[in-house]
């Protein structure tokens, strides 16, 4: 019995007309504190999980993802509506300025992940492997993802890779760890295949998707394939395809969000579509600043103390 049901309890006993302020204050905070939470908790939104994911793809409503590095960009994506956000290792690209994504760290991962978890109160947070960490024995591969779970509080990993992968995805998921496998382009094996590639071989796309599927992964980025050959994946599978530059028939969409944004610079893939100029202006909030230092226009009185 909870303190305040049983001081009303104990004041019940009593005659009504001599009823304590503490008793009365007791009864209506009974009745009225748990109606209180109820509308608190409506307005907590649902996190979306793998069962929310797969519910989706069931009702073919479109998945939306985008990747996110940091705390106040995971707060935006995710208060408007994004479903999944990803800490890509694209974080390597264009965030720290490498030509690929290899060099990026675990702890780098698990640095950028923790921000972005905090910024996510909806959506699903998963994060990518880095280069070697999913290619290593298996269970390198566990604690490299047991440490992202426990020390960022995303809630799923992203491992490039195929049928190779099966052994690992499977030892994953037996852990409890949900993966999300990434199939077609894979961006850490660039140096073998001399660049970034549209990916062809259906036969291989097929096998890859059903090998990881049966594996247990949960969906699988399917990255730079042609449209018909995505359709063919997605239709020969249960769980969702999640695709960037794999056309329209995928359960789901990713973009990095520098591209979306227009913070991407330099060549852009063919399949990005982009949102927002935001380097245009970055670049005009920045020079303006300037201008008005060097004029004297800024601080003015409004900026500085009495
Ligand atoms: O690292 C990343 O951002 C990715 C997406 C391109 C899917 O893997």
């Amino acid at each position: 019995m909870c303190g305040v049901q049983k001081m009303s309890a104990e004041a019940s006993a009593r005659p009504a007309r001599t009823m304590s302020f503490r008793a009365q204050y007791g009864v209506a905070a009974c009745l009225f504190l748990p109606a209180l939470a109820l509308v608190a908790m409506s307005h907590v939104p649902d996190r979306v999980t793998t069962r929310t994911l797969q519910a989706m793809r069931e009702r073919q409503e479109a998945i939306t993802m985008l990747t996110a590095y940091d705390y106040p960009t995971a707060k935006i994506f995710d208060e408007a509506g994004v479903d999944c956000l990803l800490v890509g290792d694209s974080l390597g690209m264009v965030v720290q300025g490498h030509e690929t994504t290899i060099p990026v760290t675990l702890e780098q991962m698990i640095y950028h992940a923790e921000m972005v978890a905090r910024g996510a109160k909806r959506a699903m947070v998963i994060v990518d492997l880095p280069f070697p960490e999913g290619h290593l024995d298996i269970e390198h591969t566990l604690r490299a993802s047991a440490r992202i779970l426990k020390e960022t509080r995303a809630v799923a990993v992203k491992i490039e890779g195929g049928a190779e992968q099966a052994v690992r995805i499977e030892a994953l998921v037996t852990a409890g760890i949900p993966v999300m496998a990434h199939i077609g382009l894979r961006p850490q094996t660039v140096l073998v295949q001399g660049g970034y590639r549209v990916q062809r071989d259906l036969d291989r796309l097929l096998t890859d998707a059903r090998v990881v599927e049966s594996a247990g992964a949960f969906a699988v980025v399917l990255e730079c394939v042609p449209s018909e050959s995505a359709k063919v994946v997605q239709q020969s599978l249960r769980i969702p395809t999640i695709g960037i530059g794999a056309g329209p028939h995928t359960a789901g969409q990713v973009l990095v969000s520098h591209d979306l944004l227009g913070l991407g610079g330099g060549h852009l893939p063919k399949f990005v579509r982009t949102y927002a100029n935001l380097a245009e202006i970055i670049s005009r909030a920045a020079k303006s600043y300037c201008e008005d230092v060097r004029q004297g226009r800024f601080p003015s009185s409004e900026q500085a103390f009495k």
